[in-house]
């Protein structure tokens, strides 16, 4: 008859002993069951094997099983049932048998491993026997491979849109022997504002929606780290680096304080330009642009120049590019066209000759504002590539759903 829970008969230590003493006597016989049970010889070795391992988990189960095992048990009708005056001596007994039966199940599951190996390697050691062929074939069948069988088909993953997007406009620029250029995205306050342009307090700076590192406050202003909200600081690390003359494209993410929607985001791309030479003019900048759109989105777009204003330019523009959706004609069919808002005309990038005052940051190393010019120009990676795939929401590059991204491979 298998050991069942009932209630103590009397509380004296006697007593007591005896029924913690009936309990340990059965947990000994079953797991000594379960250690010497007899094998099985004709059954599948595994099989055999699984089966001792579910009646070990049944054995550890009926012991310790919070919901209804035999520890549980005796928590609820001995300890529980007991007299106040009697819950100390329960207790201490209680507390006991816990302890020695989960002992035991941990002590026969060990057991049991080694049984296992220790019968594994007496048939290893026996070859010639009829268990030892059985084994050895049994192992052979779980290593065979089945050549004829279809491989696995790993899926190839594709650039990014965005990436692809801003490795084609780099290579537009590196045809017209620009080089790449990359810098920090954890930028210092010098590099995203000061040398920029944009002195301390100055109100330039609320255009920018800057994300600063905590805790910074210790540190003098133009320490202090901030994520960089454009790629412009990497023109002055650049510049601090090598001397002119220089013509380099700088691709990558920034950051501003924008909360997510079909067109912001609180991370995006950037690639920006700087040219610098002894007598560069704004007609180089022009020239140089309207080649690169030309190249990027066709040789039939047109771009034009409107005035605008960056701290670190001067004069600055904003270029538009004719909408090559509608051909700059504001319609499609008779739908108004939506990317160029009817106007024909699309806003790709910032751009300006390099204020005299960037300059002046860097002109230990040769760029003295009196001797040198240059432009500048950066444009949304993202922007141009939602553009040019016709994607109508920003998130969707970001959110990484496969489907998605699987259209562009
Ligand atoms: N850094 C500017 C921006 O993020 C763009 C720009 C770059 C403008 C270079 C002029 C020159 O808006």
């Amino acid at each position: 008859m298998a050991y069942t829970v009932s209630k103590l008969t009397g509380y004296s230590a006697e007593a007591l002993d005896a029924s913690a003493g009936e309990l340990l006597r059965a947990l000994e016989e079953e797991a000594r069951g379960l250690l010497f049970a007899e094998t099985k010889q004709n059954l599948n070795r595994d099989v055999e094997w699984a089966e001792r391992w579910d009646d070990w988990k049944r054995f550890r189960d009926r012991w310790m099983a919070r919901k209804n095992g035999i520890l549980t048990q005796i928590n609820d009708i001995w300890l529980k049932g007991a007299p106040k005056q009697a819950k100390r001596d329960v207790g201490q007994r209680v507390n006991d048998l816990k302890q020695k039966v989960s002992e035991k199940v941990e002590h026969s599951e060990r057991m049991l491993d080694r049984q296992k190996t220790d019968a594994e390697n007496a048939i290893l050691n026996s070859p010639g026997t009829k268990a030892y062929t059985t084994w050895k074939e049994a192992l052979i069948a779980t290593e065979a491979v089945d050549i004829t069988l279809p491989g696995i088909r790993r899926p190839i993953g594709a650039e990014h849109p965005v990436v692809k997007t801003t490795n084609e406009m780099v290579r537009v620029f590196q045809k017209l022997g620009y080089s790449v250029a990359d810098g920090p995205v954890v930028e210092t306050d010098y590099y995203n504002f000061e040398a920029l342009n944009f002195p301390p307090n100055h109100p330039a700076r609320d255009t920018q929606d800057t994300l600063f590192i905590a805790g910074q406050q210790g540190k003098a202003q133009r320490e202090r780290l901030l994520l960089r909200t454009h790629t412009s600081p990497v023109q002055i690390r650049t510049m601090e680096k090598m001397r002119p003359p220089i013509r380099i494209v700088i691709p990558g993410t920034v950051h501003r304080n924008d909360p997510p929607d079909v067109s912001h985001s609180p991370m995006f791309h950037q690639i920006e330009g700087l040219a610098v030479d002894t007598t560069i003019t704004f007609g180089d900048l022009k020239g140089t642009l309207d080649h690169a759109m030309k190249e990027f989105f066709g040789s039939s777009v047109k771009t034009s120049f409107r005035p605008s204003f960056f701290p670190f330019t001067e004069p600055s523009a904003e270029m538009f590019v004719s909408c090559f959706i509608c051909s700059g004609s504001g319609r499609r069919g008779a739908d108004p066209c939506r990317p160029c808002k009817q106007t024909g005309w699309i806003e790709i990038l910032g751009c300006g000759m390099v204020d005299p005052n960037v300059f002046a940051f860097v002109k230990d190393n040769g760029y003295d504002p009196k001797k040198v010019s240059g432009f500048a120009f950066g444009m949304g990676a993202d922007r141009i590539a939602l553009l040019k795939y016709g994607v109508d929401d920003l998130q969707l590059f970001f959110q990484g759903d496969v489907r998605f991204l699987e259209q562009f491979a």
